[in-house]
């Protein structure tokens, strides 16, 4: 873990006992304020804290205009005295800009650039720390995922800043002085001049070399190099895909430059958060003022905020560029970006398609540990349809529970308004983001960030950020899928605020109560007023606990995905990308803690497939993982197994499609085991899924390793299926019932 406060003030800053530290904070890192005050005290240096927080903030921007726009006689004197400058502004929810004007706040312009100008002159260093605006409830507003957001800070703070250095001065080599760059990518054809520029790197921290060039600012985390482009070049397009901006998600926001000026702007959405702050600011803020190439390898894209340092990233600038070497004066300061642009200068390949191009880049990052990830958009931006008649928030967290969503959430929004909540249940980006792209579904409107943690706390984290939700929302019925904590959280909070529930895979039924999930489906079902149940058995089980009304039996909605996706998957790769050919392989997938959380019963599961003969392929569940390694099976599980990352929807009916058998204790997988007729050996002494067992494609056969190696040998099924899952409109039959739902 990095010591923030150490690095600001030993690293970033260097500051000694000649120094005189100012900390802008707002009310909620006054902690982390504290501790590198109390860090600049051990060097012997000064330091003040500066406080904000809502209410002054608000009072500020009510205050009378003549007071706002005269110069603050503290900020003079502080200007005067400090010697650097750490940031940590920024509100902990940002719907506090909602009702700031931009053109009150313009008022202050004039001696706040005085204010900037004197601290320059006097080479203040300063230092922002992003870090301090990271807060779920920017992260709710902007729709990004908090979880992932902490995640990608807290990795980004712990590169190494060495390989960013070697590279950033390779890149700074080849932008600087170019005469003729281009930066092609989706929507975007630019080209500008960098003759006479130089470009500055900047690495978190500001050394004497830095100084005695002027170059007084920097940030943590870090990790790119800037340039300041002839302020009269600049021909063509740029479009920024998610550019967060004063509370707003701005989609695709394109820029038209000519001559080096901004002579159009447009968007999908939320044009009007640029156009309010660009109008209300001054001087010569519709100039190019910036190219950004992104360095850090440990960062990924979010959507916004950290996008600029993610190594490959192209960040375009507009407005004061004075810091960075440019002529652009203005109080206009703004930069979005790119994230799969081409970038050469003179000829030379600087990026290419979002990565940092060859010359140091893949090699340098990929020794670091972490390479540098291509990651695709995933700008989780609120799509919010127009008011419709019935107003369903759909509750999601699991890898299954996305799966399930994706076809129901289309159809809903044919005629309603739907709000889908993600718990932040799984975060990895290949347990969560993934699905959504392949899968084409809406971003979610709120991600809960919750995380993983005990049952008891993370179904408690998400009742808390729900009910939150539904009474900001207040929507006319909660939807839940499946069986897992956020089932059971949607279930209950729906049920405490009485707000009618929908339960889709309603009635499933293991008869064991040791598991996690029946628990939940249990309590979800006597809770629902709406149950949309898969199968003829799931209807059965509910009647025999006296559950009749409501129920809808409306077939399996994970059938409507595998017959929408087949085709999809057909085309997918993966069995070249990962050497296996088609039905000489055994595919596995466990995460059920009855076998992976318990050593003996996870080392025998493994022993039988390393002692099977057969090739195995196994995309690793991160419970799982941890597990293997916690208890030091993962080597012999690795030398005899190709065990991968989890992979995304259509890789993995590619996988299913292709494979002998299927060995799994999912429960989703034993489904499609049986919609693409492959025989499925499931470890689990029983199964909801009993039409797949009655009909021969599923063997029940626990965990003993002889009784799985005597299935990988032996069952062999054949013959056809007869058992209904649906005719693959189950998500319409629901969203059709929804929609007579008042
Ligand atoms: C959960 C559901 C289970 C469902 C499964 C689908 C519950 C009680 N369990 O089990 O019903 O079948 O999802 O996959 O709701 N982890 C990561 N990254 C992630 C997510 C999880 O590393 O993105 C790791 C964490 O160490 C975590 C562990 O996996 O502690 C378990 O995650 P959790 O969501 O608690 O349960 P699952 O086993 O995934
Ligand atoms: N799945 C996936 N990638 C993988 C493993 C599984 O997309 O690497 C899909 C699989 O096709 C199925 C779903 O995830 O649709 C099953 O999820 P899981 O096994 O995690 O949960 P369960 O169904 O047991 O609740």
């Amino acid at each position: 873990m990095v010591n923030v406060a150490k690095q600001v003030v030993r690293t970033s800053l260097n500051l000694t006992d000649q120094d005189v530290l100012e900390i802008d904070c707002w009310s909620h890192v006054t902690g982390l304020a504290s501790q590198i005050a109390a860090e600049a005290y051990k060097v012997g240096a000064d330091a003040q804290i500066s406080y904000l927080d809502d209410g002054l903030w608000r009072s500020w921007f009510e205050m009378d205009e003549k007071y706002i726009a005269r110069k603050s006689p503290i900020s003079a004197a502080l200007a005067e005295t400090i010697t650097a400058y750490v940031s940590l502004w920024g509100p902990e929810d940002p719907s506090v800009f909602d009702r700031s004007k931009p053109e009150r706040m313009a008022k202050a312009d004039a001696w706040i650039k005085e204010i900037n100008d004197r601290q320059r002159e006097r080479k203040v260093r300063s230092l922002f720390l992003g870090l301090a605006q990271v807060t779920p409830q920017r992260a709710r507003k902007y729709g990004v995922n908090f979880a992932k957001w902490k995640r990608i800070i807290n990795a980004s703070l712990g590169a190494d800043l060495k390989p960013i250095a070697a590279h950033g001065r390779l890149v700074s080599k080849k932008l600087g002085g170019a005469s003729d760059v281009q930066i092609s990518g989706e929507g975007t054809d630019l080209s500008v001049s960098l003759r006479g520029r130089e470009a500055i790197l900047e690495d978190g921290i500001v050394d004497a070399n830095d100084i005695a060039r002027g170059h007084l600012q920097s940030s943590l985390p870090s990790g790119f190099v800037d340039i300041a482009p002839l302020e009269t070049t600049g021909d063509g397009d740029v479009t920024f895909p998610s550019t967060p901006l004063w509370g707003k998600m701005i989609r695709n926001l394109r820029f038209t430059f000519s001559g080096g000026r901004l002579v159009d702007y447009k968007a999908d959405k939320n044009v009007e958060a640029f156009a309010n702050y660009f109008k209300a600011s001054s001087g010569e803020k519709d100039r190019i003022g910036s190219l950004t190439i992104g360095l850090n390898p440990r960062a990924s894209y979010l959507g916004g905020f950290v996008d600029h340092f993610v190594a490959g990233a192209v960040t375009i600038g507009l407005g004061g560029n004075q810091d960075i070497g440019g002529a652009n004066r203005s109080s206009f300061d703004f930069g979005a970006t790119l994230q799969k642009a081409t970038v050469t200068a003179d000829g030379m390949s600087v990026v290419e398609a979002g990565k940092l191009s060859k010359g140091g880049s893949a090699n340098l990052f990929r020794a670091s540990g972490r390479g540098s990830r291509e990651t695709a958009q995933i700008s989780l931006y609120a799509e919010r349809p127009l008011s419709r008649s019935v107003k369903i928030a759909s509750v999601v967290g699991a890898r299954p529970q996305f799966i399930k969503a994706a076809p129901v959430s289309r159809e809903i929004r044919q005629h309603n308004e739907e709000i889908l909540v993600h718990t932040g249940q799984h975060y990895d980006e290949n347990m969560s983001d993934v699905f959504f792209e392949v899968l084409d579904m809406p971003r979610p409107d709120y991600n809960l960030g919750v995380g993983s943690a005990s049952h008891a706390r993370q179904t408690a984290e998400m009742m808390r950020g729900l009910e939150d939700v539904f009474e900001r929302e207040k929507p006319d019925l909660v939807l839940v899928y499946g069986d897992t904590n956020s089932t059971l959280a949607g279930a209950l909070v729906a049920a405490k605020m009485g707000r009618p529930l929908g339960h889709v895979e309603a009635g499933l039924r293991s008869f064991n109560r040791s598991m996690p999930e029946e628990i939940n489906r249990v309590v979800a079902d006597h809770l629902a007023s709406l149950l949309f149940c898969p199968t003829e058995t799931a209807v059965d089980n509910l009647a025999k606990e006296g559950i009749n009304r409501g129920v809808h039996l409306v077939g399996d909605v994970m059938y409507d995905v595998a017959l929408q996706s087949a085709q999809a998957a057909r085309s997918r790769d993966i069995l070249t990308r990962i050497g296996v050919r088609k039905g000489e392989y055994v595919l596995v997938t466990l995460h059920r803690p009855s076998n992976v959380d318990d050593r003996d019963v996870l080392a025998g599961i493994v022993h039988a497939l390393a002692r099977s003969n057969r090739t195995v392929v196994f995309p690793v569940h991160p419970r799982t993982r941890k597990n293997l390694e916690a208890f030091g099976l993962w080597e012999e599980l690795w030398a005899k197994v190709k065990a991968i990352e989890p992979v995304d929807y259509l890789d993995f009916i590619a996988l299913l499609m292709g494979a002998a058998k299927v060995v799994t204790d999912s429960g989703g997988v034993q489904k499609e085991a049986y919609f693409f007729g492959v025989p499925c050996i499931t470890l689990r002494d029983e199964t909801e899924w009993i039409e797949t067992v009655e009909d021969g494609w599923n063997a029940l056969v626990g965990s003993e390793p002889e009784d799985i190696l005597d299935a990988l040998e032996k069952f062999n099924p054949a013959g056809t299926k007869s058992k209904s899952f649906g005719d693959g409109h189950a998500a319409e039959k629901i969203a059709r019932i929804l929609d007579k739902f008042v």
